[in-house]
């Protein structure tokens, strides 16, 4: 029951973020020096993923050349001997590292850009990385979902508990603690009011999904917003599997919010190895 397996949904509009993603996918926003999508490619591969596919939408190039070989790069800062530099852009695809790319013609929503990712995925159980959430643990998210995953062998949620006046932004979970992190999943509810809301533990950006959820993302009718959404095939799934909910050890960015951006890169700029100080030294002056 190993993970090797993600999609990367990042055929967005991103419209709260016009108009840096004009032209861009949201995904490419850098946090300090990286883009997001690295960050959570980074992560899937740190729980032992090895095939990262990524459903793009109208901005497929940017993706794609982050992940592909950058021959004339590489070449000049050989020459330059630059060897430093020349490592972070070759670690940026490992050797062992498969990129995947399928296109969502429309953006129908999320479900339906994990739908895209189905014949890809085959048979096997899948994570699921929203590269907006960027997610900082130790071990880092998805393998501590990947651990738990070995163990239960069900569908795991990460979910992490949410005010009661954002709770129309999440799919909102509620169930039975089998533990102090798990939960089992009786309900899950898209973006309900906070009146009607099943509980306040809001669904984050990282899933692990046996192959049944494609089946039940299809057979939905549409959600939210008119869109296909995830968590009605999940709520499908938890009428025929166990669902678990896990608490994850770590912190979460909304970057998909301009909000939880700008705190993402001051956060990591001041956990910055050779920035860190300096930035530091930097704010104080503001004296805010
Ligand atoms: P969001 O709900 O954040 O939507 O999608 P969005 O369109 O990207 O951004 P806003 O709200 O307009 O600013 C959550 C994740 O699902 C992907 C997005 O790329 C993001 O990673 N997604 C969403 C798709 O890949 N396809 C879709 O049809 C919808």
């Amino acid at each position: 029951m190993k993970v090797s397996k993600a999609i990367f949904p990042v055929a967005g509009l991103g419209t709260r973020f016009l108009p840096a993603t004009k032209a861009q996918p949201k995904e490419m926003l850098p946090i300090v020096d990286k883009p997001l999508i690295q960050y959570a490619v980074e992560e899937a591969y740190a729980a032992g993923v090895r095939e990262m596919i990524f459903v793009t939408g109208r901005h497929k190039r940017p993706i794609e050349d982050h992940f592909d070989m950058t021959f004339e790069l590489e070449v000049a800062l050989e020459q330059a001997a630059k060897h430093d530099l020349l490592d972070v852009v070759r670690s940026v695809k490992p050797d062992d590292m498969e990129c995947i790319y399928v296109r969502q013609a429309q953006a129908l929503g999320l479900g339906h850009a994990v739908l895209c990712g189905q014949r890809l995925v085959g048979n096997d159980p899948f994570a699921v990385l929203l590269a907006d959430d960027l997610m900082i643990g130790e071990p880092p998210v998805l393998a501590q979902m990947a651990e738990a995953f070995r163990e239960w062998r069900a569908s795991i949620l990460a979910v992490q508990e949410v005010p009661a006046e954002h709770t129309r932004r999440y799919g909102i979970v509620a169930g039975t603690p089998v533990n102090d992190r798990m939960i089992d999943v009786q309900r899950i509810v898209e973006k309900p009011a906070p009146e009607v809301a099943p509980s306040r533990l809001g669904v984050a950006g990282r899933y692990i999904l046996t192959p049944g959820v494609f089946h039940e993302i299809a057979n939905q009718p549409r959600g939210v917003g008119g869109e296909i959404q995830l968590t009605d095939g999940i709520a499908g799934l938890l009428r025929r599997e166990k669902v678990f909910a896990y608490r994850y050890e770590g912190k979460r960015y909304d970057c998909g919010s301009k909000e939880g951006f700008l705190q993402a890169n001051v956060e990591l700029a001041l956990a910055h190895p050779q920035l860190g100080a300096g930035f530091r030294d930097y704010l104080k002056t503001l004296a805010l």
